[in-house]
């Protein structure tokens, strides 16, 4: 009987509980995955407290992904490489940290379109919060030539370069520069909240020189197609959604728990209908 959760503050709409029960029923596990909403100011004593709780693993969601770090006894390389972890396993050398959302964008890109991990690619992030680090980390762990950065503010794209271990070649870029050079990349990658719900008729730059067959992401999964996909759609550009690295990113998770090789794509139509 696996015991496993969710600590973040909002979490009372989180897709993890139905994605984690519908693993364990695909594996024929049992267990049971708990929303467990932790307040800002109760955070230490909490954390604390979930360690009596004898649960197997949990997930890490904002605003924590940062904050439980000082409580774990190892960290793998990426958590290390991004100081964030979204998924904690309870093992006999004590509770060891993970981070599986860049490698659940990544797996989910390379199922999906494979022509684009080549090292004559190039990628373009748009963003540099939690997400985008992570994406990076990822992303120039594979076989892709460039990968440069825009950000509205380009001090924070700067940092993310210099702060994150990488053997792709990037530059960082102002969100204008970014629009005027869409064409020059064969991914783009939105990883900011711009476009969420109530959000969903802003973009966070105008797609005029996107050219076709160009593989535009948004990490946002509410809505599922958001405008920058809409629009990126009637360019032409073949389109990669959020629920899909959503998703795998729970499988990883999902792995490290309980040593199962779950099939994401066998979950991906009723995911999709759930969302809608
Ligand atoms: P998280 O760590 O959860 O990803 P974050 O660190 O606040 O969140 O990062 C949010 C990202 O969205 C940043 O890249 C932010 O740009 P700035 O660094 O300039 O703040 C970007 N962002 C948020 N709102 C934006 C907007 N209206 N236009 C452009 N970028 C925006």
């Amino acid at each position: 009987m696996y015991k496993l959760g969710l600590i973040g503050h909002p979490i009372g709409h989180s897709m993890s509980p139905w994605i984690h029960e519908k693993l364990m029923e695909q594996q024929g596990i049992e267990g049971k995955y708990e929303l467990l909403e932790i307040q800002p100011d109760e955070f230490g004593e909490k954390v604390n407290l979930l360690k009596e709780k004898g649960l197997d693993g949990f997930n890490v969601t904002v605003p924590y992904k940062e904050k439980i770090i000082p409580y774990l006894d190892g960290l793998d390389e990426s958590a290390r490489h991004l100081g964030a972890v979204n998924t904690v396993h309870h093992t006999d050398q004590g509770w060891i940290g993970y981070n599986t959302d860049g490698r659940g964008f990544v797996h989910s890109l390379k199922n999906r379109f494979p022509d684009i991990f080549h090292n004559n690619a190039k990628a373009l992030l748009l963003g540099s919060g939690g997400a985008a680090r992570g994406i990076f980390e990822a992303l120039t762990r594979s076989n892709i030539a460039r990968v440069d950065i825009a950000n509205r503010t380009i001090k924070r794209a700067e940092d993310l370069i210099q702060d994150i271990p990488s053997k792709a070649y990037s530059s960082p870029l102002t969100l204008e520069q970014a629009k005027n050079t869409l064409m020059d990349y064969d991914l783009i990658v939105q990883t900011t909240t711009v476009g969420m719900n109530p959000d969903h008729d802003k973009m966070i730059v105008s797609l005029d020189h996107l050219t076709k067959g160009t593989v535009v992401s948004d990490i946002v999964y509410r809505p599922m197609k958001t405008k920058f996909l809409n629009e990126a759609e009637k360019r032409g550009a073949r389109l990669h959604f959020g629920h899909e690295m959503l998703l795998q990113q729970a499988v990883y998770a999902f792995q490290i728990w309980t040593d199962t090789e779950p099939e994401s794509s066998l979950l991906l139509n009723e995911f999709e209908q759930k969302l809608k």
